[in-house]
């Protein structure tokens, strides 16, 4: 079995690794040939957007996937239709638009905050009485880690922020008071065969994940993000994994975003559950049948952003489970995480803060 996957990075190179034992074969497009599922795995260096690269991509595999947000969906549409491609080009395309994706989340009942879209300068008179302060200015395209987005309290700081993202199409979103974050990662195959996997509990700085703890227990919370996240997979009749990152609120979820791909959120299943994610949508986009996701106890997975933490230091802490992207360091980029586990939550919780501790 082969696969194309379009970008190689880390999401990508964790793919690959998933590959392996099952023996499924997968080959990158990427500009970089030192991106980090380059560096394990076959790549054809070439442009994402370009019809050539995809299409001779194309002719070496079965399925085409993909582990990057932002590729022309012009140029996976004129991809050789022999080929086929999974999350659907439609749920990608919903995905890449903050205003799709809104009204999305509202065309199925999932609430979302409020907000103002922002095509014209007039546009931005409005939202001071529309959603008060402070608003989070998001670019609708093109934004990740944070970035392309502002959160702003005033009508100048306003105005400025949108002109620091060149005026593009923009949403104004109300803040949200939320009490924490949650993620929602789920797996449809082929058949309409469905599996997901427990909540997991995010803590963002700078737009940035930091942490994921997970399960994060609430039956209750699990079973409505979980209604929603099917409804949407119906929509677009999906395969393959797909996460919904929302809000907790004392009025219960908001739905933030969405992302058709395997998710920063959903490392820790790697060695904290019986299927990774990664393995999953391997699964899910081959047709194969999808493996259990049964969390083995509690996992928590620490980011590190900008630079690894010494090998030997990471090596030293009895339980840590290693993963370095072989990324070069750079301010504000993810180049690793650490997995850890325990058979208890408040022992995960202590592990966590000895790790931080210890890496600095
Ligand atoms: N409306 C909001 N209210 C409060 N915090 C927000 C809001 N929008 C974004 N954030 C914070 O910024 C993070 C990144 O925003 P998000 O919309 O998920 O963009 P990205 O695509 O960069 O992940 C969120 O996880 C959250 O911590
Ligand atoms: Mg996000």
């Amino acid at each position: 079995m082969k696969i194309g996957i379009i970008g190689a990075g880390q999401l990508g190179r964790m793919l690959a690794l998933a590959g392996y034992p099952l023996g499924i074969n997968c080959t990158f497009l990427d500009s970089d040939s030192n991106s980090p599922a380059g560096l394990v795995s076959a790549i054809h260096v070439g442009e994402m957007d370009n019809i050539n690269h995809l299409d001779s991509l194309a002719a070496e595999v079965d399925i085409i996937t993909y582990e990057f947000e932002n590729i022309s969906v012009e140029a996976l549409k004129a991809i050789n239709p022999s080929v086929q491609i999974y999350p659907q080009i439609t749920a990608l395309a919903t995905a890449q638009d903050r205003l799709k994706e809104k009204q999305l989340f509202e065309s199925i009942g999932i609430p979302t905050a409020a907000y103002v879209q922002i095509n014209k300068p007039e546009d931005l008179k409005s939202v001071e009485k529309k959603l008060g302060w402070p608003v989070v200015l998001k670019s609708r395209r093109l934004g990740y880690d944070g970035r392309s987005q502002h959160v702003v309290d005033s009508n100048s700081s306003l105005k400025s922020a949108w002109d620091s993202l060149k005026q593009v199409p923009a949403i104004a979103e109300s803040w949200v008071n939320f009490e924490r974050e949650l993620s929602l990662i789920g797996v449809r195959g082929i058949n309409g065969e469905i599996v997901c996997y427990p909540l997991s509990e995010n803590v963002h700085k700078e737009g940035i994940l930091r942490t994921t703890v997970a399960p994060y227990e609430d039956t209750e919370l699990h079973n409505i993000a979980q209604n929603w996240l099917f409804s949407i997979m119906e929509k677009f009749d999906y395969r393959g994994v797909l996460t919904v990152e929302f809000f907790h609120t004392e009025q219960g979820l908001v739905a933030n975003e969405m992302a058709p791909r395997v998710h920063n959120s959903g490392h820790w299943t790697i060695e904290g559950a019986e299927t990774s994610q990664f393995e999953n949508h391997l699964r899910a986009v081959l047709g194969l049948p999808l493996g259990d996701t049964k969390p083995r106890g509690y996992a928590a997975m620490l980011n590190f952003i900008g630079n690894m933490p010494s090998t030997i230091d990471a090596l030293k802490i009895s339980g840590a489970h290693l993963h370095d992207y072989c990324k070069k360091p750079r301010l504000n980029r993810k180049v690793g995480h650490l997995t850890l586990l325990a058979n208890k939550r408040e022992d995960l919780l202590k592990k966590i803060a000895y790790v931080k501790e210890t890496l600095n």
